[in-house]
């Protein structure tokens, strides 16, 4: 009786020890590092020699490419809105952009930029900027003769602000693309992504990061003042922590010539940066600036591998 009464207990207690075991690795795993995702993401669109977007994504280096600027827009804008592409021809965009999703590359559009014609004063004009963004590169007016890429959708919106200040309506304009719930091309959500200066927090876009609703924050650790030396751990601690529902990215320069200051060699970025950032929980990848000096240095083909 004892024997028959203990066999079932025991089996029962095997199976509980194996429930606590495989529910402390479940809630370890999110605490625990990352470790690499070999995501590369890269910006295209400031050089008009960089080769096309199409070529860009046939590399296979990459795993999102972000166009780069929409940077007229809203108070400063006058009501224009401007696609900057450094003369990039636009034929065949919207074919190159259908391709890259083919090939599992999304591809963003980033507002800001270095131009200074940009501002969102009024929630009106971040909705304004919504309506824009949605019939030009997204699901409305598909036939409409203002858009630059035909029927092609792109697949995410990046914030990308050199200039205004936390009175910018960015949170509106993040919670309206959240709201439409916006498909892209491959059927995913919308990437909502914001490429950040490195010491945190970033005024301009921190409003609309608290949303809590960003994919990913690519965190430019360079050409900054505030990270001089390049990445900083104690910088990308805080970014890590203050967004855990956010991938992280390390953005890094393609080559000394990308960047004035903050450049790290694929060697020092394997020994000093990569170890620390895959720590994070929420790592992301690592985000190149950008195709241009990329495709000279061959930078992300050197750290593909191990990021
Ligand atoms: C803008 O919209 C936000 C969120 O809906 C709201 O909290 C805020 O009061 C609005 N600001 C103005 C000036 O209307
Ligand atoms: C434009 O879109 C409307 C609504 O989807 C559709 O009925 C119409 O046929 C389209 N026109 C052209 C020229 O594609
Ligand atoms: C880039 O670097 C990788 C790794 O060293 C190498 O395998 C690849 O052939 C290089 N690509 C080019 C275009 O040089």
């Amino acid at each position: 009786m004892a024997f028959t009464r203990r066999r079932p207990s025991l089996a029962v207690s095997a199976a509980a020890l194996l429930f606590v075991v495989l529910i402390s690795f479940l809630l370890a795993g999110p605490a625990s590092a990352q470790g690499k995702t070999g995501q590369v993401t890269v910006f295209w669109g400031r050089h008009r020699d960089e080769g096309s977007l199409r070529e860009a994504c046939d590399s296979g280096l990459y795993s999102m490419v972000i166009m780069s600027f929409l940077d007229v827009y809203g108070g400063n804008g006058n009501g224009n809105y401007h696609l900057d592409l450094s003369g990039h021809p636009l034929a065949g965009m919207g074919a190159a952009i259908k391709r890259c999703q083919f090939l599992g590359v999304p591809v963003s559009i980033s507002i800001g930029g270095f131009g200074g014609a940009y501002s969102l004063p009024t929630n009106q004009s971040a909705l304004a900027l919504f309506d824009h963004l949605w019939n030009t590169y997204f699901g409305g007016s598909l036939n409409d003769t203002r858009r630059p890429f035909g029927d092609a959708w792109l697949d995410g919106v990046d914030m990308f602000l050199e200039h205004g200040d936390a009175a910018d309506r960015y949170s509106t304009l993040a919670l309206e693309l959240a709201k439409h719930n916006i498909r892209a091309g491959d059927g995913k959500l919308l990437h909502l992504t914001a490429t950040a200066h490195c010491r945190f927090p970033d005024d301009r876009v921190k409003e609309a990061l608290d949303t809590g609703i960003f994919e990913r924050i690519h965190v430019r650790f360079y050409d900054d003042p505030d990270c001089a030396a390049g990445f900083s751990a104690a910088e990308w601690a805080k970014w890590a922590a203050a967004y855990p529902f956010t991938k992280i990215y390390v953005g890094v320069p393609a080559s000394p010539q990308a960047a004035e200051t903050g450049y790290k060699d694929p060697a020092a970025l394997r020994r000093a940066v990569v170890p620390v950032a895959q720590k994070a929980s929420n790592y992301g990848g690592v985000m190149i600036w950008d195709r241009y000096f990329d495709k000279r240095s061959n930078y992300s083909g050197s750290i593909k591998s191990w990021v």
